[in-house]
């Protein structure tokens, strides 16, 4: 592709060409004028032998106005002279003006293609993955001058672009907004996109680890260096850190009834479709008595309230449900007066018949079958850490959420719960000042959920993720395909915001034509110019009858859907470990798409080396068990790097060059 692009948009995308156009004309113009008037001056001097009087030259060439001067002090006595020399520069102006004409008429009169005709798509260069901000901008002269260090982009990484001198540039961007990953299992997010980021986030941060993988390869780090404290939270095992998610609801404030509704929501509905049956609606509400009720209790007798509890209370074999019902329906917990909500919830049951309300009872009971399980009772039971830490602990937090892929479907109630939590409860205490909203936090948080299609349509997030970057939280969204994304039964439908409401979104080589297609249309349309040549006469004859070349233009998207599926996927060994990273797509919202390619944490000395420090052997705790270390702010470039040598690429800034030429399969033009 040409190195020269149309960036207006729209009716203006010739605009500003006629115009350049135009004053390219009158510059030529201009200049064979001053011709003329050269060859008259030069004439004129040749005429006087280069007299003296003539002025200054160089080289006999004397400037193109002296003639003007010349004639004014000497015109009267010498106007043969003049008249000869004006001649001259008459015949010059005069042939090149002409030859000007002809040129402007050839070259209007020719066919010209127009190469924004049917769109303007291009791949982004440097400048435009600049201006983006995912790659620093080089330092400014007076930055040099006053010994400004280099400008370093930090962030999350989306991708990795290389120049055209082979050297691979990470891509980090490190703004508000939030972005959305595209790409198949296997593909290479984990190593490419995850792990480096948390191996270089400092703030805090939430993963959903599904392997417990990410755990392994970053806490070391994040622990150790970056000063965080790291909490994971695996339900289904025995050394997870508790987190009881009633320890949330703000009993006793007007909140209390819409915590204790959003929570018993997600119980009763572990996809995230929506309340459908009658079933559904009444356990819902007869959940939400019931939870408000066991919370005043454990409030009175000092004791916690947790879902398991919430089970016994309906599965007592001491107690009859009777005596349950009438406990709430008569219950003074609002200083001596009755709390409604729990009242009318035990009103209800007990009105209803009892066929009716033995179909109520055991749906209710079935969203609470999970917390039967003695392990995740456990974990729930208290609170290692309490959601408003990840935010304004004094440390920077990382809380892993690990579920095995055999545990994935049981627990995901309780990981949306957690999630739901997170970020209802951190995006709030907005304070506007100096007519500027702020947000009072001391840590910003990443949400980095993996596969988070998988989790169910999670309302809230799609809900929030317009304002939350004034939260100071940043979403990374990560999830197979496009379709996951749209699907109406298990995703967040064809009408979604989540996409909208990410700016950079970046893909790897997709295996589904609905993602590839989604991608090409990303990508947008652009023009080709096709040149064709029609001849006529004998094909045996010296000189063909007539040739005449034609130029069409025609539209194609910049990379079409077929293309899309044949990106090169990563090159992997018989052990399926990667060898050569494949390709990628970045989109930014309002900048042409980057080709771009994989980084790999292990082609980095630096990350690799982060990657080896040995992980957390268990979590820390931030509420009632020991706290250990005390904590400072973070400074990503203050790190001491142990074992790092000089080739540290991450400190040093991500403009080096990591894995110079080691891409050298053929790549698509365009780079
Ligand atoms: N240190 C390494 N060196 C080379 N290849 C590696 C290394 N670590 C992992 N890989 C390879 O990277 C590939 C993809 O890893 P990764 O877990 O990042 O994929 P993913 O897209 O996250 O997949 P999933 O959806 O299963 O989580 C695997 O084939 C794995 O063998
Ligand atoms: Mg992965």
């Amino acid at each position: 592709m040409k190195d020269k692009f149309n960036n207006s948009v729209g009716p203006l995308a010739n605009q500003s060409n006629r115009t350049s156009k135009q004053a390219l004309r009158a510059v030529i113009a201009t200049l064979i004028l001053m011709l003329g008037l050269q060859a008259a001056t030069q004439v004129f001097a040749l005429k006087f032998q280069y007299h003296p009087l003539l002025g200054i030259h160089v080289s006999y060439i004397y400037p193109p106005w002296a003639i003007i001067g010349w004639a004014w002090h000497w015109g009267d006595a010498y106007p043969s002279y003049f008249l000869a020399a004006s001649h001259v520069g008459m015949v010059v102006t005069g042939v090149g003006l002409l030859l000007q004409m002809v040129v402007i008429m050839v070259v209007d009169n020719s066919a010209k293609a127009s190469v924004y005709m049917y769109g303007s798509a291009r791949w982004a260069n440097l400048n435009d993955i600049r201006l983006a901000g995912l790659l620093s901008r080089p330092r400014k002269l007076t930055e040099r001058l006053l010994g400004r260090k280099p400008l370093k982009c930090a962030g999350v990484f989306v991708g990795a672009w290389q120049d055209k001198r082979g050297q691979t540039h990470y891509l980090r961007h490190s703004g508000g907004e939030h972005v959305l990953c595209i790409a198949p299992t296997g593909s290479g997010k984990g190593v490419g996109l995850v792990i480096p980021t948390l191996l270089t986030w400092p703030h805090s941060t939430v993963i959903t680890d599904l392997k417990g993988e990410l755990w392994g390869a970053t806490t070391g780090w994040r622990q150790q260096r970056a000063n965080n404290k790291v909490l994971r939270f695996e339900p289904a095992a025995q050394d997870s850190v508790h987190w009881n998610p009633l320890d949330e609801i703000r009993l006793g404030t007007a909140f209390e009834v819409g915590d204790v509704q959003n929570l018993v929501n997600l119980m009763v509905d572990p996809d995230g479709r929506g309340l459908e049956t009658h079933w559904q609606k009444t356990a819902h509400a007869l959940l939400v008595g019931v939870m408000l009720h066991a919370l005043y209790l454990a409030q009175k007798t000092g004791e916690k309230a947790t879902l398991q509890h919430l089970d016994r209370m309906l599965s007592d074999p001491q107690k009859a449900l009777s005596e349950l019902w009438h406990e709430m329906r008569f219950n003074l917990h609002r200083q001596g007066s009755q709390h409604d909500l729990v009242s009318s919830a035990a009103m209800d049951m007990i009105s209803r018949p009892i066929e009716e309300a033995g179909s109520v009872l055991s749906t209710a009971k079935s969203y609470l079958s999970l917390y039967r399980d003695p392990i995740v009772a456990e974990n729930i039971s208290q609170s290692d850490f309490r959601i408003s830490d990840l935010m304004n602990h004094e440390c920077p937090v990382s809380l892993y959420i690990v579920t095995q892929p055999t545990d994935k479907n049981r627990l995901r109630p309780l990981v949306r719960i957690l999630i739901n939590m997170i970020i209802r409860l951190s995006a709030q205490g907005l304070t506007i000042s100096e007519g500027i909203p702020k947000a009072s936090y001391k840590h910003r948080l990443l949400l980095m959920l993996d596969e988070f299609a998988a989790l169910g349509k999670l309302d809230i997030l799609q809900e929030s993720l317009a304002f939350l970057r004034g939260y100071g939280i940043k979403c990374y969204l990560i999830c197979q395909d496009i379709t996951q994304l749209k699907s109406r039964e298990n995703g967040y439908g064809p009408d979604e915001s989540i996409s909208s409401n990410c700016a950079v979104v970046n893909a790897f080589a997709p295996n589904r034509i609905e993602t590839a297609e989604h991608l090409s249309k990303l990508t947008g349309q652009t023009t080709i110019v096709k040149e064709q040549i029609t001849t006529s006469g004998h094909r045996a004859s010296m000189l063909l009858g007539n040739v005449s070349r034609t130029t069409h233009e025609v539209q194609r998207p910049l990379l079409t859907p077929d293309e899309c599926m044949r990106m090169q996927g990563p090159v992997k060994d018989d052990l399926g470990m990667i060898e050569i990273p494949g390709d990628m797509l970045v989109f930014m919202a309002g900048y042409p798409a980057i080709y771009g390619v994989q980084p790999l944490y292990f082609k980095d000395p630096a990350l690799l080396a982060r990657s080896r420090i040995p992980p957390a052997n268990k979590s820390d705790y931030l509420t009632n068990r020991n706290k250990s270390r005390s904590s400072s702010r973070f400074d990503e470039n203050q790190l001491p790097e142990k074992g790092i040598g000089a080739s540290s690429q991450i400190d040093t800034g991500h403009e080096h060059s990591i894995h110079k030429g080691e891409k050298t399969h053929v790549r698509s033009s365009g780079r």
